[in-house]
């Protein structure tokens, strides 16, 4: 929990932890980065490492280990099947969350692979609070289709509602009713909404998810990934978690939930993806795509030195100290920014801070993609590099038209435990020179569109010359500082 500082103006979220191993970071000159980005068809995904000084592309698989998970990386356990590895992973998921029952895949979208294997076909339908990018391309993949039931509430981008990812109960019921509960696939909790901004769900409507699903007979599926996280918001935002011990709670999802399954580049502090359930019943539907898409039932894809990173990644996510330390400063950047008027996202949520791009800059029609060009400039002006969440992560409807998203965003993800605070505070300090400037932010257009998950390879340039402009306004003010 946070420390309390003598001068409540010197108060800041406090590091429980100490860089024992350090990275060199370079920061390019301007122009160079201008260069960067048009080299990179304007998506950041296309940018190299080395030229990106702040990569907050993703918390995923990024975030840093500690020294107990690489002293366990020395002990793994290398054999094609039954490595001693992979009992120890066991062990971590039955501490967690108190499952017996264990696949491992190579990461979370292989999990989301093997869920869709199992469960969607053509007229079934994947209810979910909110979709996940890979979640319904694998879901539509099988043939199913994706509906969201978040609660509107969730999808205003600044409120106080400390749990912005719950469901909307009612509409839940009504949906499987109309639906039929045989065509439904799953219904799916996403914890720590990713695409809405980080939005946590709370306890009790996670638990209400799990009773509807069990009144009606239908499957319930947790998507774990960010409940870290989630977790945290619980533990501080309601009150029957304030008391419970972080174990209890993980351990009461577990006895509700049918599947729970999560990439391990964010639960865990690792890389992998795990499903576990309390009942074999549902392992035992789907272990049979493991060793075809996968690898053996014991490795699943990974790794050995990473499940022993996971193992012990997954003992540290019922630390406080640990499960606070990227919601904290997620919390400082957003305040900061909302502080100086710049448009983000509240309250803030876990994984990242999120920039409102329909706001930044309003007058940039969905079609030149605002959330894309407000990550552009900001690489340009700052060598920070964000993720689009808007328009661009959308897939196009099946008759080609355009699928505006409810909320344009740029996501400024914070990998857990990497970075410092003077970096934070850099990263304020751009975004709004950069909402200062805001009229210079101008669009994009494709050059090239990938018809799935384009947001990874698609290409796109700036519509007239706003970005030389930006860079001309950023040398008139910034001189030759970097
Ligand atoms: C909520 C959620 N589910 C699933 C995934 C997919 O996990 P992975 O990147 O390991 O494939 C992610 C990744 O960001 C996520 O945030």
């Amino acid at each position: 929990m946070a420390v309390k500082f003598y001068k409540s103006e010197n108060q800041v979220p406090l590091e429980m932890h100490k860089v024992r191993m350090v990275q060199k970071l370079n920061l390019l000159p301007v122009d160079e980065r201008l260069r960067a980005m048009q080299e990179a068809g304007n998506n950041t995904f296309l940018l190299n490492n080395r030229d990106v000084y702040m990569d907050m592309l993703t918390d995923s698989g990024v975030n840093a280990m500690s020294d107990l998970q690489f002293a366990a990386m020395m002990r793994a356990d290398d054999a094609y099947a039954g490595t001693e590895t992979f009992t120890r992973v066991k062990a971590a998921i039955k501490e967690v969350f108190g499952c017996d029952n264990v696949l491992p895949a190579h990461q979370g979208r292989a999990c989301e692979n093997i869920l869709a294997e199992a469960y969607c076909a053509p007229g079934k339908v994947a209810l979910m609070n909110f979709h996940f990018t890979t979640t319904k391309a694998h879901a539509t993949r099988c043939g199913a289709t994706v509906e969201e039931l978040v609660d509107p509430a969730g999808l205003i981008p600044q409120s106080d509602n400390p749990f912005k990812g719950n469901y909307n109960l009612e509409n839940l019921r009504n949906r499987i009713d109309e639906i039929g509960s045989e065509n439904v696939a799953y219904v799916r909790v996403e914890a720590g909404t990713n695409l809405i901004g980080g939005q946590p769900v709370s306890l009790e409507n996670m638990l209400a998810v799990t009773d509807i699903c069990h009144e009606k007979g239908v499957r319930s599926v947790l998507d774990a990934s960010l409940l870290q996280d989630n977790i945290y918001f619980m533990k501080t935002r309601e009150a029957r978690c304030k008391y419970m011990e972080l174990k209890e709670i993980y351990h009461l999802l577990a006895d509700h939930f049918d599947i729970i399954y999560f990439s391990a580049r964010k639960l865990s502090f690792a890389k992998g993806g795990i499903i576990c359930s309390k009942d074999p019943k549902f392992t035992r539907e789907m272990q049979v795509y493991i060793p075809l898409y996968e690898g053996f039932l014991t490795y699943g894809g990974i790794d050995v030195r990473t499940m022993e990173a996971m193992a012990q990644g997954l003992y540290e996510s019922l630390d406080m100290e640990y499960i606070s330390q990227g919601p904290l400063f997620i919390d400082y950047l957003a305040k900061e920014l909302d502080a100086y008027g710049v448009p983000v996202i509240l309250p803030p949520g876990g994984l990242g801070c999120h920039l409102n791009a329909g706001a930044f800059v309003p007058d940039l029609p969905h079609n030149q993609y605002p959330a894309a060009a407000v990550g552009c400039a900001l690489y340009i002006i700052s060598g920070v590099r964000g993720m689009e969440r808007g328009t661009v992560s959308e897939q196009r409807e099946p008759d080609g038209t355009e699928r505006y998203a409810e909320l344009e965003l740029q996501r400024l993800a914070v990998p857990r435990r990497v970075f410092t605070l003077s970096q934070i505070k850099y990263v304020a300090d751009r975004v709004k020179w950069l909402w200062d400037n805001r009229n210079l932010i101008g669009g994009l257009e494709w050059t090239e569109e990938p018809d799935v998950l384009r947001f990874f390879f698609g290409r796109m340039k700036e519509i007239g010359y706003w970005q030389e402009e930006l860079v001309a306004k950023f040398k008139q003010d910034f001189g030759d500082s970097l």
